[in-house]
């Protein structure tokens, strides 16, 4: 008979399975990170990882690379329940500002709390071509602060301190911060105008894609990455674009309150962010560590976006870091063993197995019982091989998984209604009774005879 080779699968290009050795380093992000946002007073929020594509739209802007190139849309095989997905057109959050805005508005926040300080860790997914840094489904941890009250210079500085502060305490020391402002939105389009002035002239020198951007988006021509535009961009004088004295005071106020909370930054006038919403300050973190992809992290304010969206008119600024890129500036640390078991239970023969099974069983109800009544925070893990081998082989089952003791069920202790304990650190064992479960939990928890 010819043998049909089974299709062999592989993960998304672009997206990684986080292996069990590698889920340590990303819970040591998460509880740092998680422990920084705590102190600065953010809450955590979780939105589903799809949303009505035009909210993106809005939001990030129609002509920005994200909604233009990258949008994952969702789509139904069959007509069916799930029909209206297709109809409303669904995609995949490639970013988690918008999608915490449209929460705001849904659940009248501004009402519940004056200053709504929240947070999010998760998934984004943007259709991008996949190189080191650059996935299509990446993480973020992001913050927005959103509501009356949020349009203070010190709320900006403090907002670009904690992502600062967050890194560090990563052990990322080498970040660097460059501040700039886009003014408001008046101040945009007058930036806009002056661009496209400071431009025009050299428009045959820009690559394809900015002599689309030239009217449709002129900001992104300042970010190309291609030589030719890189140049032109050069040659135009961007200090000198028009700010309204009361934006221009604002960013004063923002840098001044920087430089008092002794955070290095650089004042970029060409920084100016791939993202509509934005408006005055906006931000990015870099490191040298990265590639090409060097943005450990970004942000800004959008004090329009809550009422563009149909919300009220409140004041919002917000960044988000990117984890996969934070995990390749880390300093690498060796990554921590594997928590060993508390203990391997032992069958030595067809009637002992089955009881062990049983066994096995009242004691992880048992241990689990008394962790939670004595408030214990070690997590407990006891395990078996669930068949039968010699004694020896089983002792080294048990040693390979780094058991604190093993839990010995045979012939002749079934017959006595007695287990063998035996201390794998220093080799005492201990005969117990067998339906004394009490008791061979006392002393895992104990962790010694
Ligand atoms: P963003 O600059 O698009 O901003 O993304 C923020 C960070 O997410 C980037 O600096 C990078 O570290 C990471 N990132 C983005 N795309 C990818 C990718 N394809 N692969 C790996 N990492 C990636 C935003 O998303 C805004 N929502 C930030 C914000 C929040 N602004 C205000 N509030």
């Amino acid at each position: 008979m010819k043998e049909t080779q089974a299709k062999k699968f592989a993960v998304p290009r672009g997206t990684a399975d986080i292996l069990p050795q590698e889920v340590a380093v990303w819970e040591k992000v998460e509880t740092t990170a998680r422990a920084i946002l705590d102190l600065y007073g953010y809450r955590e929020i979780r939105t589903p990882i799809f949303e009505e594509t035009e909210l993106f739209a809005r939001s990030m802007g129609q002509t920005s690379d994200v909604v233009q190139k990258q949008m994952l849309s969702l789509q139904t095989q069959h007509k069916g329940d799930a029909e209206d997905i297709a109809k409303a057109g669904f995609s995949l959050r490639p970013e988690g500002t918008a999608a915490i805005v449209r929460s705001y508005i849904e659940n009248s926040f501004e009402k519940k709390e004056g200053f709504s300080k929240l947070f999010y860790i998760g998934p984004m997914f943007r259709g991008e071509r996949p190189q080191k840094g650059r996935l299509r489904q990446f993480h973020q941890i992001g913050v927005e602060a959103m509501g009356p009250g949020t349009a203070s210079p010190l709320v900006d500085a403090e907002v670009i301190t904690l992502s600062m502060q967050l890194l560090k305490a990563l052990g990322i020391n080498d970040a660097k911060l460059r501040v700039n402002t886009l003014g408001s939105v008046e101040d945009k389009q007058n930036f806009s105008k002056y661009l496209r002035e400071q431009l025009k002239p050299h428009l045959k020198e820009l690559c394809e894609d900015c002599q689309n951007r030239f009217e449709r988006n002129v900001f992104r021509i300042l970010d190309c990455k291609n030589k030719g535009c890189k140049a032109v961009v050069e040659k135009i004088h961007l200090g000198s674009a028009p700010l309204s004295t009361e934006s221009h005071q604002y960013f004063t106020e923002v840098k001044t309150a920087l430089t008092d909370l002794g955070i290095k930054f650089e004042h970029t006038p060409s920084l100016v962010r791939g993202l509509d919403y934005y408006t005055h300050t906006v931000f990015e973190i870099s490191s040298d560590a990265l590639g090409s992809q060097d943005a450990l992290g970004a942000g800004g304010r959008y004090n329009n976006l809550v009422t563009q969206l149909g919300g009220p008119q409140v004041d919002a600024i917000g960044f988000a870091l990117g984890i996969e890129r934070i995990l390749l500036a880390m300093p690498k640390e060796e990554s921590p063993k594997p928590q060993g078991l508390d203990a391997y239970i032992i069958p030595l023969d067809e009637p002992s197995l089955k009881r062990a099974f049983r066994y096995l069983e009242e004691l992880r109800r048992s241990v689990y019982e008394f962790k939670v009544k004595d408030n214990i925070p070690k997590n407990f893990s006891i395990d078996m091989g669930y068949g039968l081998g010699s004694l020896k082989s089983q002792m080294r089952a048990a040693n390979d998984r780094g058991a604190r003791f093993v839990v010995i069920l045979g012939e002749n202790e079934l017959e006595k209604e007695k287990v063998t304990l035996k201390d794998m650190s220093t080799g005492v064992q201990e005969e117990k009774d067998l339906n004394d479960i009490g008791a061979i939990t006392v002393k895992l928890a104990e962790g010694s005879i």
